[in-house]
């Protein structure tokens, strides 16, 4: 069956971080029919009142509405933001279970619906829960795609940019692995203009600055709660580039079926984004040191698969 055409998008999850990314989309002009999807239907509603009331400034038009996953009929992408929190004195495997078991339902029902599209999936533990979407959607791993890197790569972009006074849109690199604690950037391939940054920064800077990127979520909860404007940013980049055929390349979660090799775990790596979703991972070589840091995100990840109740 051809994939669902048009622009027409379902957001599952109206938190921070799903009105972010509405509201990126709205700002952008990326699509002309929005649906709001959430199990506190008042929130929903008021999300989608506030948001309309600025339509009339935004660059496009764009139908808004409050919805259900019948909605997903006819999308063309379907966002995952919903999930539970993690609560206190609950541990990380409770949390993923949990939101597991809510995938489950969630995205069987999605399916059920006649959802024929492409899902970008958000909410954390992000890899586990892009793998979860795959398995339980059944779709073809090309259109099941996490957020994976896409914020940890702008994080590292900024940081890059600040230090070289050059545009982050100019700094060309990327962090790969877990959206997590072990993600890593690639310094062998981060360059500016084709010119390598690597040799350009001590050890004790880069460790820096790697520790900056990973530390980022932290620190911004520990400031003001949550994060949120810039994963919506990055979740309308990769919407731009599907509703687009942009053939773009960005650090996003995907099945790895020998890539890197390494198979059967979603994990952020520069991937080729195209209107039929993950059109494949970009060519790409890591050195040594990054093979086994790479390699030991993998096992994080797969651990933490095997453990978890799919
Ligand atoms: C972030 O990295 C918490 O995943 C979220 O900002």
């Amino acid at each position: 069956m051809d994939i669902t055409p048009g622009n027409k998008i379902v957001l599952v999850g109206t938190g921070a971080v799903g009105t972010s990314y509405a509201y990126a989309l709205m700002n952008q002009g990326l699509s002309n029919e929005l649906v709001l999807v959430d199990i506190n239907e008042d929130k929903a509603k008021g999300e989608t009142m506030d948001l309309n009331h600025g339509i009339v400034y935004a660059p496009n038009a764009m139908n808004i509405t409050q919805g259900t996953y019948a909605d997903c009929k006819d999308a063309a992408i379907v966002v995952i933001c919903a999930g539970a929190a993690q609560k206190e004195g609950e541990t990380r495997l409770d949390l993923v279970n949990k939101n597991v078991k809510i995938f489950k339902s969630m995205v069987e029902s999605i399916m059920d619906a006649g959802f024929n599209g492409i899902f970008i999936v958000a909410t954390n533990p992000v890899d586990i829960l892009s793998y979860a979407t795959w398995k339980f959607s059944q779709l073809p791993k090309e259109r099941v795609i996490g957020s994976g890197t896409v914020l940890d790569s702008a994080r590292f972009r900024f940081l890059l940019g600040q230090k070289f006074a050059t545009a982050p849109a100019s700094v060309h690199g990327y962090v790969i692995g877990e959206h997590g604690d072990s993600q890593l950037p690639v310094w062998s391939r981060a360059n500016i203009s084709g010119t390598p940054i690597a040799g350009k920064l001590s050890d004790e800077e880069k460790s820096q600055i790697a520790n900056q990127v990973r530390n980022a979520a932290y620190e911004i909860i520990s400031l003001k709660g949550a994060t949120y404007y810039a994963i919506g940013m990055g979740l309308a980049r990769i919407t731009k580039a599907i509703l687009n055929n942009e053939h773009i390349i960005l650090p996003v979660g995907t099945l790895l079926t020998g890539e890197l090799g390494h198979d059967d775990v979603y994990i952020g790596v520069p991937s080729i984004i195209h209107r039929a979703g993950v059109k494949g991972v970009a060519e790409f070589s890591l050195d040594k040191a990054e093979q086994e840091k790479f390699a030991a995100s993998v096992a994080i990840l797969k651990d933490i698969q095997a453990k978890a109740l799919f």
